[in-house]
């Protein structure tokens, strides 16, 4: 199997065509769908933008709407189908947006509600669809019905839209039970000034919506027919696994089954109902809406939201979480996935990072990689990140070439590590504020973007402010030190994005193929692709061409360690 080094290299070389014209407001994907019959999200490969790091407009530091409008044509060159759009609503970012003040404008950080709609305006224009989060769980502290409930009485119809209990203990010095916030700490804090206390599953001032009041119903199908009159393609739902609990509210230990919480909070059969009447009101607007669960469940859970009159997609966090770099694990996942998406005819997603993990290439980096934040700076280790961009290329290769849809958090395409050594005083993150540092939190992946290495601020604005600072290494993966430069990372991402399109790979087949323990083989259409999970290189089967390899392959018919290649042929 070892061969000596030759002098010859075969080229990461990409057959590819140029970008086809197409009319406007329909994507390369969205035709192939439809001409498949198939619903454009079926493939879709969607790119999540967390508004507040990736462009800044107007140089204040923070990413904003105009400044989303501005990198469209980068979107577009990348080659993505849709954009969910992370919170932009007003709040006071007590968790980064996750706190709504008013579900139905925009806040002042990010912009108008005209620049949204200008926003959207042009991404249907160059046929990019555009996904906007729901955020039903709870509102901020700061939304007037929660201002309102505190104002009022106990029993009152204004308190009856959150979760106020009485406290226990002789005088109510005692939270109702002893659920802990998902963000550390007690869930429940208690109104200012009276006996009463009010439930967050999150921080405190994250307060719970109660799901069983008519009026919270009420209120957000009109918040969904809001945005859906805009133009909006769709809603990420956030925390969709929440919002109804056990009436009664019994005590529970904090307690997670293969790394996900359960208990009386989660997953209760009631959110279902929920789930269908918003189907109906997405089923009445023309064109095709969707949405997809932020459901943190046990797999077997997660098909009851894909139900065919509920939601369309659900983030797949077995992948996401998935530990370690071994390919069976690998392969029983993507078996798992695919098997559990169609046994409710719905698609599979397929994600390695977003707003709330470590990115991949610094979780892969490590020695025993794991998706919690606390992998890199509790344990003390640093990720090795040659070893874990290199990874992260290989894993890419195969997430993009599997069926269904993808999603890509921004900078993932840069191959961009986690801000790893982002000092204490900057951190923001009420996971970090709540657990006194116990848990790091998700600062570190939500670090602004490096457009251009030379420019202040890396280019994410035009002057030199940035909410969290961007370590030094950024300016290597900026946009303009990869664009054009063959071979790396974002050519990468363009050049599969453009072949999984071609080739249809979103709406294929995928057949294994045995290549031994290390490697996982399999074909697509008229695709074979291998990834290398091991430490010595395998052999390429003879005859195929390569079409696009993770690395320099230098040894002919040889697949490096931690490398993936596509091939067509013989
Ligand atoms: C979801 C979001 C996360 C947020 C939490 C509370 O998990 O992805 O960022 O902190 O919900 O809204
Ligand atoms: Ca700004």
């Amino acid at each position: 199997m070892f061969r000596r080094k030759r002098s010859s290299t075969v080229a990461m070389t990409a057959v590819t065509s140029p970008l086809e014209a197409l009319p406007g407001g329909t994507s390369a994907a969205s035709l192939q769908a439809a001409e498949a019959g198939l619903a454009w999200w079926t493939d879709a490969i969607i790119y999540q933008i967390y508004p507040r790091s990736f462009t800044d407009a107007n140089g204040d530091g923070i990413g904003d709407l105009p400044g989303i409008a501005l990198r469209l044509p980068y979107l577009k060159r990348l080659g993505v189908d849709a954009l969910w759009l992370s919170p932009f609503y007003q709040s006071p970012q007590a968790d980064a947006g996750y706190d709504v003040a008013d579900y139905r404008a925009v806040d002042p950080l990010f912009g108008t509600l005209e620049d949204f709609d200008r926003l959207l305006h042009e991404a249907h224009g160059l046929g990019i669809k555009v996904i906007v989060d729901l955020v039903p769980n709870h509102s901020s502290d700061e939304h007037a019905w929660f201002q309102a409930a505190l104002k009022s009485p106990p029993g009152s119809a204004e308190r009856a839209r959150y979760l106020f209990r009485d406290g226990r203990g002789a005088n109510g010095e005692l939270p109702p039970n002893n659920w802990q916030s998902v963000f550390g700490g007690q869930a429940w804090s208690r109104a200012p000034g009276d006996r009463q206390w009010y439930l967050h599953l999150f921080d405190s001032k994250q307060p719970d919506l109660n799901w069983d009041n008519p009026q919270v119903r009420a209120e957000f199908k009109e918040v969904l027919r809001f945005w859906l009159d805009r133009g909006v393609d769709g809603f990420r739902v956030d925390v969709a696994h929440g919002l109804v609990k056990d009436a009664e509210l019994p005590d529970a230990e904090h307690r997670k089954e293969n790394g996900i919480l359960v208990g009386p909070m989660w997953d209760q059969d009631g959110v279902h109902e929920i789930y269908r009447a918003w189907r109906r009101i997405l089923d009445e607007y023309p064109g095709e809406r969707m949405m997809v669960a932020e459901a943190v469940v046990g797999s077997h859970s997660r098909p009851n939201y894909l139900r065919p009159d509920e939601m369309q997609q659900a983030f797949n966090f077995d992948y996401l979480l998935l530990e370690g770099w071994e390919a069976a694990a690998f392969r029983n996942v993507i078996d798992a996935s695919l098997a559990l998406s169609a046994a409710v005819d719905a698609t599979t997603t397929w994600v390695t990072s977003n707003h709330d993990v470590v990115r991949a290439p610094s979780r892969y980096g490590l020695s025993r990689p794991g998706a919690h934040p606390k992998g890199i700076d509790a344990a003390g280790e640093q990720p090795d990140e040659a070893l874990g961009l290199r990874r992260a290329r290989a894993l890419a290769l195969l997430t993009l070439a599997l069926p269904g849809s993808a999603y890509i958090y921004q900078g993932e395409e840069l191959g961009l590590p986690e801000h790893t050594t982002l000092e204490t005083h900057y951190r923001q993150d009420p996971m970090f504020i709540r657990t006194r540092g116990a848990d790091i939190g998700r600062d570190g992946c939500r670090v602004p973007l490096p457009w251009e290495a030379q420019a202040p601020s890396l280019g994410f604005g035009p002057g030199d402010r940035s909410w969290l600072p961007q370590p030094a290494a950024y300016a290597r993966y900026a946009v303009d030190r990869q664009e054009g430069v063959a071979g790396s990372t974002l050519e990468l991402y363009r050049q599969m994005l453009q072949l999984r399109r071609e080739h249809a790979l979103g709406k294929g087949q995928l057949r294994w193929i045995d290549a031994g323990r290390d490697v996982l083989a399999f074909d697509n259409g008229d695709i074979r692709v291998l990834i290398n999970f091991g430490t010595e290189p395998a052999e390429l089967p003879a005859g195929g061409q390569v079409l696009l390899s993770s690395e320099l392959l230098e040894e002919p018919g040889e697949l490096p360690a931690n490398t993936a290649v596509w091939l067509t042929g013989p």
